[in-house]
């Protein structure tokens, strides 16, 4: 199934609640949640409390990307607050089985992250632990910048790791997605599209249809 997932990280804060039932309204199912921790990544988003604060508004299934350093910290803290799914970061920590046993305990999906500089190669000994590999088109950190196309591949190579094994997972993609380079991710093999700056400016509605019309 091809997924929207749009990145709250980009839209207005002032106004989040109704962006957030624009998107419902829209039929947008999943919501991409970015918390920083200042340390992993240079920026500082949002925490536990705005999750369970939206949480208790919403159906939409809560995709949340960890960007923060040793997320084994804090897996029960962030399942606690409505978290679907939790991706984590492999550079993030040494205890990347570990972390993938906490979120299971917890009785969510598990993700696992890669940042455009490490290898595809280094989910692999896990992919038939996990529900997704998400792997990012920009360094993390910041919304709003633009894809580096040549991550594209790993999303093939990752497809290729899975056939292999026989398993089937999700593969997200996130940084730098709009209406003109979407299908390219698809067709490199991904199918679940994480999208901010392209969903959260003008008009809400339009931007997802204009997304959902090309995968
Ligand atoms: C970047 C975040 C992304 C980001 C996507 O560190 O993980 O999810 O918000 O935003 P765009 O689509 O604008 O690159
Ligand atoms: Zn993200």
């Amino acid at each position: 199934m091809n997924i929207i997932s749009p990145s709250m990280l980009s839209a207005d804060f002032n106004i989040l609640g109704d962006q957030l039932k624009e998107l419902e309204d829209a039929g947008v199912k999943w919501l991409h949640i970015d918390v920083m921790d200042g340390i992993f990544v240079p920026s500082i988003s949002f925490g536990m409390p705005v999750i369970k604060s939206i949480r208790k508004r919403s159906d939409m299934f809560f995709d949340v990307h960890l960007m923060i350093d040793r997320p084994e910290r804090y897996i029960h803290e962030f399942a606690e607050s409505g978290a679907d799914l939790i991706n984590f970061h492999v550079e993030a920590t040494d205890k990347v089985k570990e972390t993938i046993e906490l979120i299971r305990a917890e009785g969510k999906k598990v993700g696992i992250t890669i940042k455009p500089g490490t290898e595809a190669s280094a989910v692999e000994p896990y992919l038939d632990l996990v529900d997704m590999v998400l792997i990012m088109t920009v360094e993390p950190g910041f919304g709003g910048q633009k894809m580096i196309p040549e991550c594209l591949k790993k999303a093939t190579e990752i497809r290729q790791m899975c056939k292999e094994k026989g398993i089937e997972i999700d593969v997200e993609v996130d940084g730098g997605i709009n209406a003109d380079n979407i299908k390219d991710a698809l067709d490199a093999g991904c199918n679940v599209f994480v999208a901010g700056s392209a969903v959260f400016k003008d008009s809400i509605t339009e931007n997802v249809k204009k997304l959902a019309a090309r995968i």
